[in-house]
């Protein structure tokens, strides 16, 4: 059932390629520049007229919120919060009827996560879920929805759930674009005609894994490590940080790297991995200057790359390189060495990684 595996970790890294497919399918048609979400069609008024998104999860699915907070404001330009499921529901929210709110669950079933949604619901705001298992608890409560369409993710730690997540944001995304008129028709196509390529792309990345290996094994004896990123590589930061800790069990923690001047940088010493979403898009020259702070502190720096660079490889202790792409998709690409990086280290550490200790995989109590 492993499909040849070691893991059912590894198995669903590999399956994102597919998974990603299959969130895509009927949903876009990128010579036309279209978008088609049948889960949330009756509330296109809504959307389009919509002033404030606000997205509830926990854990890699909050990861994945924030990714969508860049998205929806940047395609859509509607303002969008993120909040920790557990957090909203406690702290007496401002929500009104004039409010979307978004649950990401994969599981469809954690407690605070479902709790947030039918406070919500009671508040009258519009609620839509991003699920993975169908006919889930959250899906059941909700509006109106989108189906991640990953497949069953059995591993603990979740691969292929977040990067559906990410997709169905993106879908989200443009779709509110398409309906407000922020993108004009021929920002559309392309975008969507990218998109279109992620599948492929996603398949081009993976054969970093011989690299990612030979990298985990020059890590794997650290008892902390830093992962920085800016712009939407900064949620991507965070969620390669708690992929770290929940399989390996070392200390991680992901920051915007601008800010790790305002505290982090004291823990910069030659013990400490540096990991870096250091592509070429519109915060690279800005995450060179990071790397140098951090080279000049003797820092050990792993960068992940686009394709042809130079620049951030000759300054890097080790670089993974990852396909050219849109700012847009770049999550969906540079989460995927995070992802190997973890998952070897953990191997190479002994641990169970399909399995980790004190983990479920629906937390359905609070
Ligand atoms: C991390 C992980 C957890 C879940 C979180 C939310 O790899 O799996 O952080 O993301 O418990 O679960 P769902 O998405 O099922 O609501």
């Amino acid at each position: 059932e492993k499909g040849g595996y070691d893991h059912f970790m590894l198995k669903e890294i590999y399956e994102q390629s597919r998974s990603i497919r299959d969130c895509l399918r009927g949903r876009i048609y990128p010579e036309k520049g279209k978008v088609q979400l049948g889960g949330i069609k009756e509330y296109a008024d809504k959307l389009k007229n919509v002033d404030r998104i606000i997205i509830v999860a926990c854990g890699t699915s909050w990861h994945a919120g924030l990714v969508g907070e860049y998205l929806i404001e940047e395609y859509a330009r509607v303002s969008v919060e993120v909040e920790y499921a557990s957090e909203f529901r406690y702290r007496n929210p401002i929500i009104s009827e004039r409010d979307i709110v978004i649950a990401i669950s994969q599981s469809g079933e954690t407690a605070d996560t479902m709790a947030a949604l039918e406070l919500a619901k009671e508040k009258g705001a519009t609620i839509f879920g991003i699920c993975n298992v169908v006919g889930a608890s959250i899906p059941r409560i909700t509006h109106a929805g989108v189906y991640t369409h990953a497949g069953p993710e059995i591993g603990v730690a979740s691969t292929k759930a977040f990067t559906a997540q990410v997709t169905v944001l993106t879908l989200i995304g443009f779709y509110i674009a398409q309906l407000r008129g922020t993108l004009t028709k021929s920002k559309l196509i392309a975008y969507l005609t990218e998109l279109d390529q992620i599948p492929e792309l996603v398949e081009q990345t993976l054969k970093c894994n011989e690299e990612v290996k030979k990298i985990a094994a020059a890590f794997k004896d650290a008892s902390n490590c830093l992962f920085l990123g800016r712009g939407s590589s900064f949620p991507v930061a965070l969620e390669g940080a708690l992929k770290l800790k929940e399989i390996s069990y070392i200390h991680a923690e992901g920051y915007p790297a601008a800010e790790m001047k305002h505290g982090p940088i004291a823990l910069i010493d030659a013990e400490l991995p540096v990991v870096f979403i250091a592509t070429k898009n519109s915060s690279y020259e800005k995450v060179i200057s990071n790397i140098q702070e951090v080279k000049a502190r003797g820092g050990r720096v792993l960068a992940i790359v686009t394709e042809g660079d130079t620049e951030v490889r000759n300054m890097a202790d080790y670089s993974i390189e990852i396909p050219a792409t849109d700012d847009a998709f770049v999550p969906l690409l540079a989460t995927i060495p995070l992802q190997l990086l973890s998952y070897h280290i953990a191997v190479m550490r002994n641990c169970n990684v399909d399995q980790p200790r004190n983990l479920a995989k629906s937390v359905t109590v609070e």
